[in-house]
């Protein structure tokens, strides 16, 4: 069942340079949505303007670091003056890394937490007074397998998603009377750039994961868990089933998780 149609929805959507944020403005696009997109490479932005011929000059693109407070501020500020307001938040960038927590420097754990954590919850709340005006408003987060089953040496990275996961529990409900759809989407390995963009990884580190699924797959299952509502989504049979056998025995998955992700 569609909750909500993405055609004329104003979108602010984080991370569009490369993977699964790329696809997200392409469909996005291409279903008629209006979008104000960001990520650092401002030469990517460019292409992804190209990328999608820009009908109607529907893809606003802003180069900028979403940890970074004013670039937040300016986000919001473009969608409110060039979009009248926004309806729709996704909040896709993300980074992470790869080694042994006891190796690795505060400063990693730090910048993970700035950008896969506060910078999502800082900008969802600068745009909550747009949402509420919004149509069929939603915030997207996506998350990851590894907010719900903590791995070795992903520490950081699954740190971060697991707070994310609270956090957007909490203001799930919160949300709830004023009719803010929270839509959690939890992708498991998928093909784009974030093994390459590692933040203080030795190139020798390997993550092992088992199937990918393509960032345009996942793309197209994040924007179908927006238009159906949904509250939580898995996405892949792997992530489902480490999920609920985590659950169900968890020293046997931490057992497997020794053995073969370690
Ligand atoms: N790939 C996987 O296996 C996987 C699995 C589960 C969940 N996820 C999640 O999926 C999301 C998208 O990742 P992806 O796989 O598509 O990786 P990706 O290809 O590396 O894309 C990450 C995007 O985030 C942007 N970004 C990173 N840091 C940023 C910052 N400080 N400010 C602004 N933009 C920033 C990057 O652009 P710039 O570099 O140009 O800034 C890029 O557009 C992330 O939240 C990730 O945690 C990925």
């Amino acid at each position: 069942m569609c909750k909500r149609a993405l055609e004329g929805k104003r979108v602010l959507l984080t991370g569009g340079s490369s993977g699964i944020g790329w696809y997200l403005a392409t469909q996005l696009i291409n279903q008629g949505a209006y979008v104000v997109v960001t990520s650092r490479r401002d030469e990517r932005l460019r292409q992804l303007r190209l990328a999608v011929g820009n009908p109607l000059r529907r893809l606003i693109a802003l180069p900028g670091d979403v940890a970074d407070p004013a670039h937040r501020e300016l986000l919001i500020k473009t969608a409110h003056e060039q979009l009248g307001g926004i309806d729709l938040v996704i909040n896709n960038a993300g980074i992470g890394a790869v080694g042994a927590f006891e190796k690795a420097t505060p400063e990693r754990l730090r910048r993970i937490f700035e950008v896969d954590f506060f910078a999502v919850t800082e900008l969802t709340r600068l745009a909550l007074p747009l949402l509420h005006k919004g149509v069929s408003p939603a915030v997207c987060i996506v998350s990851s397998v590894l907010a719900h089953r903590g791995v070795p040496r992903k520490s950081e990275y699954c740190a971060a998603k697991f707070a994310l996961r609270g956090w957007s529990e909490s203001l799930r409900l919160e949300l709830k009377p004023s009719g803010i759809d929270m839509i959690t989407v939890s992708p498991s390995t998928t093909k784009s750039e974030f093994f390459e963009s590692l933040l203080d990884t030795e190139p020798t580190e390997r993550s092992r994961s088992f199937g990918m699924m393509t960032a345009e797959a996942v793309a197209g299952s994040i924007l179908g868990a927006i238009r159906k509502g949904k509250r939580e989504l898995i996405l892949s049979p792997g992530g489902k089933a480490l999920v609920w056998l985590s659950r169900l025995a968890p020293t046997l998955t931490d057992n497997l998780l020794l053995k073969y992700a370690a």
